[in-house]
């Protein structure tokens, strides 16, 4: 049982760069200290229709943009609810990818896993011989396009164009760790779903979920005749349509650092996002190249979050600590009991650059004598 311990705000600022949340511009941080408005007041029209535009825009999609408050796990039940009647087929390589499979179970549907080791990436060609040869009909391939746990960027640009082929299968993307710092065309690859946390390489506080709806998406669930409430597709995009609001009381404060935020981001560009952040990813791996290994497969690395295989078996928890201590850098340990030890885990996304992750592979190489 959990014992109260006393929040004393006695804390020593960190410089993140763990898998999210990260690191926040400091003038998005003070959006949020703001006189409080009402959520069916127009200030608030301005402003949901503002964060909703911008997302389009900065995305490049003609598809809905929802945004609510909740963190993306909303969306692996909303997309669940809203899309599938019976047969779901979630390919698992990793932690986040094994729960989204757990989540639609939890639901009552009937999820077959397409099942990888822990650092290989899902390979398009198993999900069409999975798709032509099962007896099943799925109403979803639902994919993780950066398994947070493992470092691996999935090819789900291919997976998509495989989906496509299938259409009554829906393509359900859970992007939470990677858009907006990995560039990806979701109209052009008929993703149908694809969501997000803010926390993550949006770079803004964590309280709100992003989602991109097709029209195909949004007519499924009409059709399906059953939804979530909170996350149905009808219920939130429809007004949105007749209001410009969301149907329920929104995180108000971090809408208003979204708006500032999604403003940078707009000047950045996808495109310009995309590049920096692969820059800091060849800088990452080469780093690791030189010290240790990369646990993800090759040819599929994730441009936001870098898992590194702990080959000189340095102490990783008293690294951390110590680089905590020191610098007040932190970074991540490997994922679960499993790769805890094994690996660590490096976030270079969101508001991030060459310069600061410079710091901190300078600082591990200081405190593990590298
Ligand atoms: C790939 C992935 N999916 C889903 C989640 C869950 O996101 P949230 O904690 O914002 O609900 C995470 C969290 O780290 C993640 O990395």
């Amino acid at each position: 049982m959990s014992k109260k311990q006393e929040y004393t705000g006695d804390y020593d600022d960190k410089t993140l760069y763990i898998p999210g949340p990260t690191e926040v511009r400091e003038d998005v941080i003070d959006e949020m200290a703001q006189p409080m408005f009402g959520h069916r007041m127009d200030r608030m029209t301005d402003l949901y229709t503002t964060i909703v535009e911008d997302t389009k825009e900065f995305l490049g999609t003609d598809n809905e943009v929802v945004i609510l408050t909740a963190s993306g796990t909303e969306f692996w039940e909303a997309s669940t609810l809203n899309l599938v009647d019976e047969n779901i087929l979630v390919p698992t390589c990793g932690s986040f990818s094994e729960r989204h499979a757990n989540v639609a179970e939890r639901l009552g549907k009937d999820v077959d896993r397409l099942e990888y080791d822990w650092g290989q990436a899902i390979k398009p060609e198993d999900i069409r011989a999975e798709l032509e040869d099962s007896d099943k009909h799925y109403d979803v391939v639902a994919t993780v396009m950066n398994e947070s746990s493992t470092g691996v960027r999935n090819p789900i640009e291919v997976i998509g164009d495989v989906v496509a082929d299938y259409p009554d299968t829906y393509f359900v993307v859970d992007a939470v760790s990677a858009l907006g710092g990995d560039y990806v065309d979701i109209d052009e690859h008929d993703i149908d779903v694809i969501f997000a946390s803010t926390q993550k390489a949006f770079a803004m506080p964590p309280g709100l979920a992003v989602c991109v709806v097709s029209d195909d998406a949004y007519d499924r669930e009409l059709e399906k005749g059953s939804a979530s409430w909170y996350g149905g597709f009808q219920r939130t995009l429809d007004y949105y349509d007749r209001k410009g609001q969301t149907h329920s009381t929104p995180a108000i404060p971090v809408m208003l650092a979204y708006r500032k935020q999604m403003k940078y981001m707009l000047e950045e560009g996808h495109q310009g996002r995309d590049q920096r952040h692969r820059e800091m990813t060849e800088y990452v791996h080469d780093w690791a190249r030189e010290h240790f290994d990369l646990f993800a497969e090759e040819g599929y690395r994730s441009q936001t979050v870098s898992c590194i295989e702990n080959t000189q078996d340095i102490d990783v928890a008293a690294t951390i600590e110590q680089v905590s201590e020191e610098y007040d850098f932190v970074f991540s340990n490997g994922y679960g009991s499993q790769l805890g030890e094994k690996t660590f885990r490096i976030g270079h996304m969101g508001e991030h650059d060459l310069e600061s992750i410079q710091e901190l592979t300078d600082a591990i190489e200081d405190v593990a004598g590298l």
